[in-house]
């Protein structure tokens, strides 16, 4: 290989503080597992000699914890968009110590393109080949990494050795043109293709190759706890009714599905009902259970822009590449989450709130308001755009303490006007073709736990007669229980 190759502490002695760096990957996935370590050390190093050292940083969405986390236990982080999910950047963000925006993650790129973002100077993107004419094939998650490849002055690379250069020919590599050049994006079936298997880069930009052997497997999902399997159920018998009454077409839609345990168990209960056919997938994170259903052939095809999934559903994956490179295909964050793609090919989306209001309004984002979880990731460009919406969450957290449903949510993602139907594991709302005081009595009767159902038509009649009625002065009352008393059943409604 014509590049220079580099330890991580070697490869990391580029960055200096101030320098904005562009991260490949999604999830886990794809993620630089040994170069951003470095990075921390380094800004460690430095702040021991009372130095400044911050960098901002753009991901495709999660990362490994040797990035997010490591950069932000040295407290290393300028600004960092869009999604995270480790909890110590977490704690950071919310302690205001790392300046973080939430975005689209179908924006991302474009807003890099558009100079909305300030250009990446070095992008660090993780490769299973790299070949002396700059050709790059991605690991198992691609993320941002064709336009930060694309912007960015330099260039590392972590070349991962626990990943088959085989893969290549799972992705597919499309930038769109900028407006006013954009075209239609070639995308008319899920197993559709439209781009290259590989990124070019110029290699003069190649500063450095580091080698890796940290597997991209994650972690196995926790078992399936009995509310989880009762949402589950009720995505499955809704949808198998939707078909039934042919507003679901008999050849069935394709589905997105959102991340963490409670999606991956959704998918398994729509795998094992024959009421739904062989289904595709259109998604941003390919997990777990749908390389079972694909085994099963009951999943037929999965677009995603990642493969997030445990260790040894990674290392069967690469054990069958013949199998499983027909079926799967890995693109950019810009694709798989791509608007225009959403709404042609009509996807039933399935993505988790964590609070909800009785209007239908969803926040994803903020606890009790104010404290950031995760992040919108792709939510929001899929929930727009679907054939059909679908929100799930339990109905409590926290010990039935808190409960999911309240009168007004604390902070807004999704409006009402595009979550079309809300489960919980006591049933469906559907809330398409309703008004606000229909849609408030569907979501009581339907979706929040016993507990709370009372307070809530309380609630409603409290307020003035309007076409959303809304007491301003109590709205927020079962939030104002639980800070000062530590439990919503104590609302004074
Ligand atoms: N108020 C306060 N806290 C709440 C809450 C509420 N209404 N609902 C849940 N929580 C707490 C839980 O108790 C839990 O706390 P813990 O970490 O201290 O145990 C935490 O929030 C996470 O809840 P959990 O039910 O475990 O969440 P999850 O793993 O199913 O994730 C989201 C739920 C909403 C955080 C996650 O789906 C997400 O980040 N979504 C946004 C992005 C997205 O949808 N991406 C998919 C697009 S492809």
């Amino acid at each position: 290989m014509k590049y220079k190759i580099m330890t991580a502490e070697e490869a990391a002695a580029f960055i200096n503080n101030g320098d904005i760096v562009g991260f490949g990957g999604f999830t886990p996935a794809g993620s630089p597992k040994i170069v951003p370590d470095a990075i921390a050390k380094r800004a460690e190093a430095a702040h021991a000699e009372g130095k400044e050292f911050k960098i901002g940083i753009y991901t495709g969405a999660s990362t490994y914890d040797s990035l997010d986390g490591a950069l932000a236990r040295a407290n290393a982080v300028l600004f960092r968009t869009p999604y995270q999910s480790n909890k110590d950047m977490r704690a950071r963000i919310n302690a205001q110590e790392a300046h973080y925006f939430d975005m689209h993650l179908s924006h991302e790129a474009q807003e890099m393109r558009y100079g909305f973002l300030p250009k990446p100077k070095f992008a660090i993107v993780e490769a299973c080949e790299l070949t002396d004419d700059g050709e790059i094939v991605p690991t198992s998650g691609v993320g941002i990494l064709p336009t930060i490849c694309r912007l960015a002055d330099h260039i590392i690379v972590e070349l991962n050795t626990t990943t088959p250069k085989e893969l290549r020919g799972m992705h597919d590599i499309y930038e769109p043109n900028d407006p006013p050049h954009r075209e239609a994006i070639p995308i008319f079936n899920v197993s559709d293709r439209c781009g290259t298997n590989c990124i070019k880069v110029d290699p003069k930009k190649i500063l450095a190759v580091v080698e890796s052997n940290i597997s991209n497997g994650g972690n196995e999902f926790a078992p399936i706890d009995d509310v989880t399997a009762k949402i589950g159920a009720n995505v499955a018998n809704f949808l198998a009714g939707e078909l039934k009454a042919g507003r679901i077409p008999a050849s069935f839609l394709p589905i997105q599905s959102g991340v963490g345990n409670i999606a991956n168990a959704v998918l398994g209960f729509l795998g094992e009902n024959k009421d739904i056919p062989p289904f595709e997938m259109y998604t941003e994170v390919i997990q777990d259970s749908v390389i079972k259903l694909m085994k099963e052939g009951r999943v037929k095809f999965a677009s995603g822009c990642s493969l997030t999934v445990s260790h040894s559903v990674l290392e069967e994956v690469y054990a069958n590449l013949d199998f499983f490179k027909q079926r799967i295909v890995l693109c950019s964050q810009e694709i798989s989450n791509h608007p225009e793609i959403v709404r042609r090919l009509g996807l039933i989306t399935i993505n988790t709130a964590l609070e909800a209001d009785i209007f239908g309004n969803v926040n994803s984002t903020h606890v009790l308001g104010t404290k950031m979880m995760n992040g919108i990731g792709g939510s929001c460009d899929f929930t727009r755009n679907a054939y059909i919406s679908i929100f799930t969450t339990p109905s409590t957290a926290k010990e039935g303490k808190i409960s999911a449903i309240v009168p007004q949510v604390s902070h807004l993602d999704q409006s009402e006007h595009s979550v079309k139907v809300l489960i919980t594991e006591y049933g469906v709302a559907d809330l398409r073709c309703k008004s606000p005081i229909q849609r408030a009595h569907e979501i009581i009767n339907n979706c929040v736990h016993p507990d709370y159902r009372d307070m809530l038509r309380r609630y409603i009649e409290s307020a003035p007669k309007a076409h959303t009625p809304m007491n301003i002065y109590t709205c927020f009352e079962m939030h104002k229980a639980f800070a000062e008393t530590g439990d919503m059943h104590n609302a004074k409604l």
